[in-house]
């Protein structure tokens, strides 16, 4: 399938074949995948717990506004956005090192020091988050290409996630993924109209007056 027959074939999903299952071999080809997306300074600042355990399931249903689909999808990936990320420099530094990225030792040190820092700036739960949810869009698209289908999912409790599911406070739950198999004979409503070029996109500055 192309990337462009992906971003148009997927849809959120809500109702899963439950007999279906996703297999490790999908799911490790999955994050292989999804590990390929871009995040500030190559920090990764994600990590992503797979439920698939059945009363498991059922515990992050009732964290998730009781949404059916989180029990009945093979699985439910918590993304997870780690507020800690300066603790990976120096491995990411070595590896960028090795590759020859940095022209001088002093734009290296200049380097490290921003990304060591960066655990201390006030907005770093909104800097992992951001870049957590790019790398939920490359893999709820790298899950379409796949024959998988997903749903992302914002209402749910965090507390309730890190209370049931031994989240450490490094880390913050920011979405849940299902992924599964859809329902073969799943009557899926009509694609929601989206915006028009017209209305999104400005050429140079921002338009004054919408059209
Ligand atoms: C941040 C975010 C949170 C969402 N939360 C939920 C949710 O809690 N439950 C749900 O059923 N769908 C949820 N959705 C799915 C949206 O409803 C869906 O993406 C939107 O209606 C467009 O439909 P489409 O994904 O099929 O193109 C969420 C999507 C995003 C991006």
């Amino acid at each position: 399938m192309e990337l462009k027959e992906a971003i148009r074939k997927r849809r959120s999903i809500r109702l899963f074949d439950k007999t279906k299952k996703v297999t490790d071999a999908q799911l490790r080809e999955l994050f292989e995948l999804t590990s390929l997306s871009p995040s500030a300074y190559n920090l990764q600042p994600w990590k992503f717990i797979v439920v698939r355990d059945e009363k498991r399931k059922g515990v992050l249903r009732a964290c998730g506004n009781n949404q059916a689909q989180v029990e009945d999808a093979s699985a439910v990936i918590i993304v997870l956005a780690k507020l800690n990320p300066s603790e990976d420099v120096d491995e990411i530094i070595s590896d960028r090192d090795k590759k020859g990225y940095f022209p001088s030792s002093e734009i290296k040190q200049n380097y490290i020091k921003i990304m060591k820092e960066i655990d201390t700036n006030e907005e770093i739960k909104a800097w992992a988050i951001k870049n957590a949810y790019l790398a939920s869009a490359t893999l709820m698209l790298a899950a379409t290409d796949m024959g998988l289908a997903t749903c992302p999912i914002e209402g749910f409790n965090p507390d309730c996630v890190i209370k049931n599911f031994r989240i450490p406070s490094n880390y913050f739950p920011t979405l849940l993924i299902t992924l599964g198999y859809q329902l073969p004979d799943a009557k899926i409503p009509e694609r929601l109209a989206r915006k028009t070029f017209e209305k999104t996109v400005d050429f140079e500055q921002f338009r004054k007056k919408q059209a």
